[in-house]
């Protein structure tokens, strides 16, 4: 059966996982597909930078250019806008697919690259880009396509959700706890990025435009972060009966003025009322609460970082592009791997 040749760029804390999962579990991904699965190379900046996971030293180059040309299969998990954008649109240009996570990018050049992706009859693929491990692009993207979606609110932040949360329930301040969620892996490299609500408004711009099925701008997303938040205020709305939040809302709206229907984005910190399901995310995890005209209210909730939960995402992408390469082959539609056994329902625990 056919081989299709993987390139990975970036071996950052989600790079490093992907290219640790694809080594490890390449055959049975590699089953599940119909087609062989190589990552024929991850490119880096530095060869001998430490790593939070092994990757086998030959995979290594800091090649990038060569190894995109040579690949079915484009994973960019190097973040930053440049080179992250060259090397994409080379990658789409030579016609391979491409996945990302880099939210900064798609929430920036998205318009230009999906275009790209169309001219050339490739797929771009971004699942891991909002939610960290959370499936919330495809049901956006497919699921959901056929109704009409009115408001979403999404905790799309881990780190600013681990903060608000230890401010909460250990009365911690924000500088003790961000010092721990940058060791735990969450923030971005830059944590000016999650505090200040940059992260969470380029995936609420990725959410509202594909829920919206428009192009919202990252400049057209209000934008507040949380350094204001004291833990007098947390325990203050607490007592209130409201848990802190930093929201991204994206909704439908009518323009009071001109009375125009359109779209609204925004990231803020926002009062929750703790019966609300979104009061009940802690942590670093992330959930989407989205009301559609006919689904109703709908949640989405997981971690939403880390560099082995992202990772996961990563590779449900991998297995839709490569099931893309394959069609006609086996393990379009559905599984091929029915190689476990079902057990007899006397084995079975029924009690959680
Ligand atoms: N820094 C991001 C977060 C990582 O804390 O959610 C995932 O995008």
């Amino acid at each position: 059966y056919r081989n299709l040749r993987i390139a990975l760029l970036g071996a950052g804390s989600v790079g490093a996982q992907v290219a640790s999962l694809l080594l490890e579990h390449g055959a049975e991904l590699s089953e599940r597909v119909g087609a062989g699965l190589e990552l024929v190379g991850v490119a880096v900046r530095d060869l001998d930078a430490p790593r939070s996971a092994e990757i086998p030293p030959h995979l290594l180059t800091t090649d990038a250019r060569s190894l995109i040309l040579g690949a079915d299969i484009v994973i960019e998990l190097m973040g930053g806008l440049e080179p992250a954008r060259e090397y994409l649109e080379l990658a789409l240009n030579s016609g391979a697919d491409v996945i990302t996570a880099n939210k900064a990018l798609l929430a920036t050049y998205g318009p230009e690259l999906f275009e790209i992706a169309e001219q050339v009859g490739a797929q771009l693929y971004y699942e891991a880009a909002v939610g960290g491990a959370i499936p919330i692009i495809r049901p956006l993207r497919d699921s959901l396509a056929g109704d009409r979606v009115l408001r979403i609110l999404g905790i799309v932040n881990g780190t600013t959700n681990y903060i608000l949360d230890r401010m909460d329930t250990e009365g911690d301040s924000l500088e003790e706890v961000l010092a721990d969620a940058q060791r735990l892996g969450y923030a971005e490299a830059d944590p000016t990025a999650d505090v200040e609500g940059y992260d969470a408004a380029q995936k609420a711009a990725i959410l509202a435009s594909l829920a919206f099925h428009t192009t919202v701008p990252l400049e057209a997303v209000y934008r507040e972060g949380i350094l204001a938040i004291t833990t007098e205020q947390v325990a203050a709305a607490r007592k209130a009966g409201f848990v802190v939040k930093l929201l991204a809302v994206c909704e439908r709206v009518v323009d009071p003025e001109s009375g125009v229907e359109g779209v609204s984005a925004r990231v803020h910190p926002a009062l929750v009322p703790i019966d609300h399901p979104l009061a009940a995310v802690h942590g670093a995890n992330n959930a989407v609460f989205l009301e559609a005209e006919a689904a109703g209210s709908l949640m989405f909730y997981g971690a939403g970082a880390g560099g082995m939960q992202t990772a996961s995402a990563v590779l449900g992408d991998v297995v839709s592009a490569a099931r893309r390469h394959v069609i006609g082959g086996p393990g379009v539609a559905e599984s091929t791997q029915a190689n476990l056994p079902v057990l007899p329902i006397s084995s079975v625990r029924t009690r959680y």
